[in-house]
Parts: structure tokens; C-alpha cells; sequence
């Protein structure tokens, strides 16, 4: 039978999480809380949640808890725009760094889930550097998640997980598992450590003097409220060395999280990224590599007055079609937030199909292709989207970080400042779910100050 919290109960578990790991659960998670629990008691052979909750003051049993309801989605070189700076530009730097200062390399995957990006970078690394004898070369993957941890020490993987990979890619580095399955490649694995680490309340696992020349916290942050971030972006910038790189997700910004870092965008054309950097003194020039845009973040404009335009408003479609299209866009953002997004993308399809007129399903399509690095597809559809509805931010967001991406910086700049204005219209306090729950004014400030970095040739082309 289906398990009810009462809000009591779902309150207490709120705050237990929120302490134990940080992670931040809302109204709407409160389902997926219950099935979680529910699976825990019929695990240990519980019937009800008072005698339950109880048993969480065990640190095993809390453990599992956290086992169960942290979200582990992830896949092999994830994040294509990421993925093609790291190889075009941060990892060759800094191995030409290390090079020069003793042979060193530390790499941190924080929040690490089952392994996958920890050995994407590691894969990466080896094929710029075939060997590492006389290297100090090590990727250190931690994570909360005990289970996920287990699972990346083992190195088996699916199908799912290397969608992502080229058929060059799964020849190199990866060979097949007994069981079926892609197994990782010894060469690979070496250079991975795999840590259990609590990143909210633990402290960061190496030495004090021990610097870091790239982490990544990708897709982590997501879950935790702003003040748990805050607390750890600034122990993220202490341990990286001067120079060094820190990733996050695409929907994660440290727009008024953390003023430590600046934000560079690297690469042109659809190879662009955008990352922080630690940088304390200036950086000589030569020193940093060609293709590199960097951007300072400074003070930001008053959101500007709303721009209308009458004749681009449209007429619902009629409410028989849009019933369908509204499932098939409900299963599509589902299939989104699971990560599945070729599957988003074709159920995106079919309710544009449908409701040809449905902003929401360009929308989610277009957001479903640049997940899957198809941003030139994901540009026509985005088009759609703002053409249908002007006032829709979130769309005008993503086609100005594809068209800056495809090396149309003039036109990115206009749709970030129509992001801008449009989201400027919603309430000040609005979450948007895109960005993990921040607020909608922090995304609209962050869209005002690229539109004036790359409309005001601020954004630097160094060479
Ligand atoms: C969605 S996965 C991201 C995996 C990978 N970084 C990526 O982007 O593909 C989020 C991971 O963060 C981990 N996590 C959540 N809270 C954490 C915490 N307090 N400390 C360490 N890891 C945490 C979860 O267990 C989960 O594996």
C-alpha cells in the first residue's frame, strides 16, 4: 500500500536531510520522500513511521536514507560544451602548469554520483597523456551516497550511461564487462580515487596545504538552499589553487552566491563554456590560452521596462488538443528531469505535433536538444518558442546561450537582454525550477550583464 507522510512527519524528515547533507525538499517532493521512507521500512521491517523516524537517530540507517533519496542521474561526458573545454582548453593548460611545477595534477569530482564524469575526465586525461609514470596524476570522486560510491568503484556500466560516447570513445576506454555491459579500462581507472565525502558537513577532504587545480561540482548544488551553497562555494574557492577551475551544472550560477570567483566563457562557436575560475592576481597573458573569452561579473542594471508587442500575441490552441499536448509535455519534462532526453526530445516532438501552437513544447524540445549538444536544432525550435511567446524568459535564456555558442554574439546579446526584460515581469521572489530554485531575478540579472559584457565588446577575446 502507497505511504502517507502527515506534514509533521514530512517536516521532521525535511529537516533532518536539510542537516544531514543539505538537500532541500519541497512540497513536491513530498511523494517521492514517502516512497523512499516506504522503501526503507519494508528494508528493515518496519510498519509505521513514528517507530521509523526514530530509527534514524542510527547514522546507518540515516545513511541509507540518504542512500535512497539522493538522485544519482548522470552519464559519460556529460555536458558536450563542457566536455569539449575541457579537452580543447582547461585540461592541456594545466597540464602544461603541472608540467612546469613538479608533475602534479589534482582533480576533484564533488558530488560524484556512480563515477561516470570522475572517468570522463580521467579519460580525457589519458589520451593527452598516454602515461603517467614520473606524473602525481589523481581525479578524486567523492560522494554522500555509499551505494553510488560502490557502484562507481566497480566501473560497470550500461548502455544508458554511454549514450553519450563516441563509437571511438567506447573502443578507447572502455572494454566488455563479463556480466554485459561496458566496463572502464585499467588505464582509466588508476587515475580515479573514490572517496565517501559529505560536502555540507564535512570538511573538504585533503590536506590544508593541499591545492586543487580543477573541481568540478556539477549538478550538486541543485538540491541545497542558498546559504548551504554559499558556505560551500567558499570552501571550494580556499582549497583550488590560483588559476584553478571550478564546473558546475548548466543550470547553476553563483550570481550573489559567491563574488570568489569570475566567470570565463571558453571556446567559440558551439564550443563555448561557461566555468569560474579562482584567479586572485592577474594572469599574464601568454599564459592563458588562445579562444578564451573572460567575463567580469560587475554591477547590474535596473531590469528594464517591458517591451510589448501586440502583433506577435497568439491565440490558445483549441482546449481538445491541448489536453493531449499538455500530457505529452508533462511526460516530457518528467523525461527531463530524469536525464532521459532523448526520449524528452521525441516526446517534445510529438506535442508540437499536436498543439503547433504550444510555446511549452518548442520550449522543452529546444531545451532537450542542447542536453544532447544538438544546438543548432535546438535553435530552430527555440526560435519557435519565442516567436509564440515573447514573454517567455526561460526560452530566450537558452536560444541566447545557443547562438553565443554558435558564434552569434551580437544576436545572443539580444535575446539575453529579451530574457532580461521578460523575466524581469515575474515576481521578484519567483523559484525558477530551471535553476534549481533560485530566483528568477537572480537569472534575469545574470542575462542583463552577458547582454552588456558581449553588446559592449567587454567580452575579451584574448589571444
Ligand atoms: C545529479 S548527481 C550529479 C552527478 C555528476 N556530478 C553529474 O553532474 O553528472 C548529484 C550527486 O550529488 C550527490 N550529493 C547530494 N548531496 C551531497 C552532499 N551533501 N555531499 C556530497 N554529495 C552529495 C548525490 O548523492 C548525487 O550523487
Amino acid at each position: 500500500m502507497k505511504l502517507s507522510l502527515t506534514t509533521e512527519q514530512f517536516d521532521a524528515l525535511r529537516v533532518l536531510l536539510e542537516r544531514a547533507a543539505g538537500l532541500v525538499f519541497d512540497e513536491a517532493r513530498k511523494e517521492s520522500i514517502a516512497y523512499c521512507v516506504s522503501e526503507r521500512m519494508r528494508a528493515i521491517g518496519l510498519r509505521d513511521v513514528p517507530s521509523y523516524l526514530a530509527r534514524l537517530a542510527d547514522p546507518v540507517e540515516r545513511q541509507q536514507l540518504l542512500d535512497e533519496v539522493t538522485i544519482q542521474e548522470t552519464h559519460f561526458f556529460r555536458n558536450p560544451p563542457q566536455v569539449r573545454a575541457l579537452r580543447m582548453h582547461v585540461l592541456p593548460e594545466l597540464l602544461r602548469y603541472a608540467e612546469e611545477n613538479g608533475r602534479r595534477l589534482r582533480i576533484w569530482s564533488a558530488g560524484c554520483s556512480t563515477g561516470e564524469e570522475a572517468y570522463t575526465v580521467a579519460m580525457l586525461l589519458r589520451e593527452l597523456l598516454p602515461s603517467t609514470a614520473d606524473w602525481d596524476v589523481k581525479v578524486v570522486a567523492t560522494d554522500v551516497s555509499s551505494r553510488a560510491i560502490a557502484a562507481a568503484r566497480n566501473g560497470r556500466y550500461g548502455a544508458r550511461a554511454v549514450q553519450m560516447a563516441s563509437a571511438e570513445e567506447l573502443a578507447r576506454h572502455f572494454r566488455p564487462a563479463p556480466a554485459g555491459g561496458h566496463e572502464v579500462r585499467p588505464d582509466v581507472r588508476e587515475l580515479v580515487e573514490f572517496r565517501h565525502h559529505n560536502l555540507v558537513t564535512e570538511a573538504v577532504p585533503f590536506a590544508p596545504s593541499e591545492r586543487i587545480d580543477l573541481i568540478l561540482c556539477r549538478n550538486v548544488t541543485i538540491y541545497f538552499g542558498r546559504d548551504t551553497t554559499r558556505a560551500l562555494m567558499t570552501r571550494l574557492h580556499h582549497c583550488l589553487r590560483n588559476g584553478g577551475y571550478l564546473f558546475l551544472g548548466h543550470s547553476e550560477t553563483l550570481w550573489q552566491v559567491s563574488e570568489d570567483f569570475r566567470l570565463v566563457a571558453l571556446g567559440s562557436g558551439d564550443a563555448a563554456a561557461f566555468v569560474y575560475r579562482r584567479l586572485d592576481l592577474p594572469v599574464e597573458r601568454r599564459a592563458v590560452l588562445p579562444d578564451r573569452r573572460t567575463i567580469d561579473e560587475g554591477p547590474v542594471p535596473p531590469v528594464r521596462e517591458r517591451r510589448h508587442d501586440s502583433r506577435r500575441q497568439v491565440q490558445p490552441a483549441p482546449p481538445t488538443v491541448v489536453v493531449a499536448a499538455a500530457t505529452l509535455v508533462e511526460q516530457a519534462r518528467a523525461a527531463l528531469a530524469a536525464g532521459q532526453y532523448a526520449q524528452a526530445a521525441e516526446l517534445a516532438a510529438q506535442a508540437t505535433a499536436q498543439a503547433p501552437l504550444a510555446a511549452e513544447a518548442f520550449y522543452l524540445r529546444g531545451l532537450a536538444l542542447i542536453d544532447l549538444g544538438r544546438d543548432e536544432d535546438a535553435l530552430v525550435e527555440l526560435r519557435k518558442a519565442v516567436y509564440l511567446e515573447p514573454e517567455r524568459g526561460f526560452a530566450h535564456f537558452l536560444l541566447a546561450g545557443v547562438l553565443d555558442r554558435l558564434g552569434e554574439p551580437l544576436l545572443a546579446a539580444r535575446e539575453y537582454g529579451a530574457a532580461a526584460d521578460t523575466l524581469g515581469l515575474q515576481p521578484a521572489d519567483a523559484a525558477a525550477a530551471e535553476l534549481g530554485g533560485r530566483s528568477v531575478r537572480e537569472l534575469a540579472a545574470l542575462c542583463r550583464q552577458l547582454e552588456h559584457r558581449l553588446v559592449g565588446g567587454q567580452v575579451e577575446e584574448v589571444s
